[in-house]
């Protein structure tokens, strides 16, 4: 059921400059867990981290039991190759066929056959949609494709953790929607922990078991959906309602003296429930045709009873792109 992973205490700085303190969290093993941030607040080094790339300054990350941060390079190659890692802009070799690309780490890591790299290459392609585009090189498919084919070589050697960093920036909305559909099948299909880096409120909404809110150098909560979704914190509502007022402004932090004028503003209202701001988002399913392991099947009932009469995941699994 994939590992977990538990952040205990953890610290990173540059220089002089703290990126996120006291950081503590547990990914829990076969989940899907989001990480919500402004730009800016260290969740692509939090990704980093986490995979060794970044040493922290102090705390622990325990993978599957064993904490990582003391480890050498050597130990830490063996640890590395639990993860799949599906980078902001894809990271294809832009001379490589898509098929090169995704054999890459098999033709790298392994010592597996052509024909044997020839068929774990075609099983994930196929999961992500990306059949008959085999020869095709990156910069001749859309942006879309380009993630699709990132996140099949993230898959090609089986990770036990799987983190995407921004997997949504630069899709329109319908392209959003369509890998939003494939992370759910994917959970749903292998067994591995997911760990999604966004700053998409509606993605954030839909999609995970956890959210985490990274705000001012701080993990300001991380809890189930339902914890987050429902919060009364001031940053976690502003944040996920994707409203104006609030804690966060454009410049990311707003003085104290703004936020107080706004709340003034927003009068005695400013810190209750506005109507329907905190309604449960229906949660994404994994599509038809796709084998639902207990876990999703817990999880679809849970679903029709809050939302009876609904279908959610209007998305099929056909390739979109041109
Ligand atoms: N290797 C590095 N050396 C120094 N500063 C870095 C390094 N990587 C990231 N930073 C700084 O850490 C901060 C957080 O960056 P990042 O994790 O990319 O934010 P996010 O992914 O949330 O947008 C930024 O201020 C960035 O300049
Ligand atoms: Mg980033």
């Amino acid at each position: 059921m994939g590992v977990e992973i538990c952040v205990e205490g953890l610290t990173k700085s540059f220089g002089h400059q703290v990126i996120w303190q006291d950081v503590s969290l547990t990914l829990p093993a076969g989940e899907v867990s989001v990480m919500l941030g402004p730009s800016g607040t260290g969740k692509s080094v939090f990704l980093k981290t986490l995979v060794g790339l970044l040493k922290p300054d102090r705390g622990s990350i325990r993978v599957a039991g064993r904490d990582i941060t003391g480890l050498r390079e050597h130990d830490l190659y063996e640890v590395r190759k639990l993860f799949g890692v599906l980078f902001q802009d894809g990271a294809l070799f832009g001379s490589m066929s898509l098929y090169d690309n995704i054999a890459f780490p098999l033709r790298e890591h392994t010592r597996k056959s052509e024909s044997q790299v020839r068929r774990i290459v075609l099983e994930k392609m196929d999961m992500v949609g990306l059949i008959g585009a085999e020869e095709k090189l990156p910069g001749e498919i859309s942006g879309g494709m380009r993630k699709r084919a990132g996140l099949a070589r993230a898959l090609v050697l089986d990770p036990q953790i799987i983190l995407f960093d921004e997997p949504d920036s630069g899709l329109d909305p319908v392209r959003v929607a369509y890998l939003n559909q494939l992370i759910v099948d994917l959970n749903a299909q292998i067994d591995a922990t997911f760990l999604i880096v966004t700053h998409d409120i509606a993605s954030a909404r839909q999609v995970p078991d956890n959210i985490g809110l990274l705000f001012r150098r701080e993990l300001v909560m991380f809890g189930t959906r339902e914890k987050l979704l429902t919060s009364d914190e001031p940053v976690v509502r502003q944040f996920l309602n994707g409203r104006m007022q609030g804690p966060i402004g454009m410049a990311e932090e707003k003085d104290a003296a703004q936020v107080e004028q706004e709340l003034a503003q927003l009068g005695a209202g400013g810190h209750t429930k506005a109507p329907g701001s905190q309604a449960m988002t229906p949660r994404l399913l994994p599509g038809p045709g796709i084998p639902r392991p207990p876990r999703w099947e817990a999880i679809a009932r849970r679903e029709a009873a809050l939302h009876p009469g609904l279908h959610p995941g209007p998305y099929g699994k056909e390739v979109a792109d041109a």
